[in-house]
């Protein structure tokens, strides 16, 4: 396995929020994911003049890595300038659950790469619906 680091890790997502197309909030978000192989996945948050449409990167990047057939990731990075990091939405700490259960989670300001916090998929989002049962009524 490829040793990537928790450095090199926050810096890909600070360089994909170069790439971010967020002309709405002008709030940029960078994400990038690690894969038990060492591989780097990338991507950023796109907004839509509907609103409501808007992904974040979080999204962008589970579903860029999903498509490109990699799974088993062990950590996501995420970067924007705001104090203490991004904490990831509802919608995107529930796509976690599903895809990257174990992955640890680091968040960090742009103008903090260095000191990223860290949480776990779980404790963000304890509980998670992440299978439909059965319905045989
Ligand atoms: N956003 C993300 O991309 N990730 C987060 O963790 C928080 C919010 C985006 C969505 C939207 O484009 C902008 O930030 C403002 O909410």
């Amino acid at each position: 396995m490829v040793k990537t680091s928790k450095r090199d890790l926050v810096r890909a997502a600070a360089k994909a929020r170069q790439r971010a197309v967020a002309p709405y909030s002008k709030f940029k978000v960078g994400a990038a994911l690690l894969t038990r192989s060492g591989e780097i996945i990338t991507g950023a948050n796109v907004e839509s003049a509907s609103y409501g449409l808007t992904c974040c990167a979080e999204r962008v990047v589970l579903f860029n890595a999903l498509t490109a057939g990699k799974r088993d990731f062990v950590a996501v990075a995420v970067v924007a300038r705001a104090p203490g990091g991004p904490m990831p939405c509802g919608a995107c700490r529930q796509l976690l659950a599903e895809y990257a259960p174990h992955a640890k989670v680091w968040v960090a300001d742009t103008r903090a790469l260095d000191a990223p916090k860290e949480y776990s998929v779980r404790e963000l989002l304890p509980a998670a619906f992440v299978e439909v049962p059965e319905d045989s009524d």
